[in-house]
């Protein structure tokens, strides 16, 4: 099925270090494909972003972050063998304090890859989550993807222009991002924000050596989902963490959006053949069973 806001050819997941320098972009292809120098992904200790973490080829540096500190001096240990150099900072992204401590770590590295990964989301009507949750949300998904980027990207820009090669930055939406969704409203709100905020930018940046993803996974079986209330057994059918990862590497510079997996795809677009109300009841009643047995 087609994609959204396709720019070019889809290409089959894992094929991002064969992909074809699209038309007026080949000035700053990499020869070598797209092989990224050093990446920073957020949210690395779990799920989608340690799957992305590892689907990256072993001559692409890593600087890894999360709050878990030992989750990640375990994956230093073994993504770190050999002459690759992995860096770990444990950092709450939900602070300001947090954040500044990721990006000055990040300045002092060649980060041509930025992926704000790290995500937080709680089932619940709003009036019965904690507002000190609620507002995590916000932070994690909205506000650090938001400084992050404003941080890292001139000095991405300069590196991609005066090496003459492209860079790559993928934010993490989720295909709760195309509706309103009640009973996850400040989650899917925040999703929203980042798909429409990685969107804009690819446009800014259309033309400039760096390509941008807005990654929208479907149910995915990481730890999102008993973090957020979602029961254990509603998890059945969801996607591997590896194949988002694998797909979101085959999509980058590929198209701006990327969807995961054709079931996906239909629940996105139902906007598009249904009443924004009609979108926005049938989700209700979806996420009103998740939380539970
Ligand atoms: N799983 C799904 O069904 C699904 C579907 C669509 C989109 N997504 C999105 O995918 C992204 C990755 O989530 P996941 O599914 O892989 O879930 P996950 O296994 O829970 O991983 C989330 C990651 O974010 C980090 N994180 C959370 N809060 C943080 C904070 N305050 N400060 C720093 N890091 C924080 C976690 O690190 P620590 O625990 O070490 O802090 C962890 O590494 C998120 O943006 C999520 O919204 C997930």
């Amino acid at each position: 099925m087609p994609q959204p806001h396709e720019r070019g050819k889809p290409v089959a997941p894992g094929a991002a270090s064969q992909r074809v320098p699209l038309t007026g972009r080949a000035e700053f292809s990499s020869l070598a494909g797209m092989s990224y120098r050093f990446a920073l992904i957020t949210g690395a200790t779990s799920g989608i972003g340690e799957a992305l973490a590892k689907a990256l080829p072993a001559e692409t540096g890593l600087l890894l972050t999360g709050r878990d500190a030992e989750r990640l001096a375990t994956l230093k240990a073994e993504l770190g063998e050999g002459n690759r150099r992995v860096e770990t900072l444990a950092a709450d992204l939900a602070r300001d304090a947090g954040r500044d401590k990721v990006i000055a770590a990040a300045q002092e590295l060649p980060v041509d890859l930025l992926i704000n990964n790290a995500g937080t989301g709680q089932i619940g009507p709003v009036l019965e989550i904690p507002a000190e949750r609620e507002r995590e949300v916000a932070e994690v998904n909205v506000v650090a993807p938001v400084v992050l980027t404003r941080a890292l990207l001139p000095g991405m820009l300069e590196r991609a222009r005066s090496e003459r090669r492209r860079g790559g930055l993928i934010v993490v939406a989720s295909i709760m991002a195309f509706q309103p969704a009640p009973m996850m409203a400040t989650y899917a709100a925040s999703k929203a924000f980042d798909l429409h905020y990685a969107e804009a930018l690819a446009a800014e940046l259309s033309g400039q050596p760096i390509d941008v993803l807005a990654l929208c996974p479907g149910g995915t079986r990481t730890r999102f989902g008993a973090r957020a209330g979602i029961h254990a057994a509603r998890s059945n059918g969801w996607d591997s963490p590896e194949r988002v990862a694998r797909e979101a590497l085959a999509a980058l510079g590929q198209r701006d959006v990327h969807v995961v997996g054709g079931r996906n795809r239909l629940v996105t677009s139902m906007p598009r053949f249904l009443p924004r109300r009609t979108v926005t009841a049938i989700f209700r009643r979806a996420l009103s069973g998740l939380g539970e047995a």
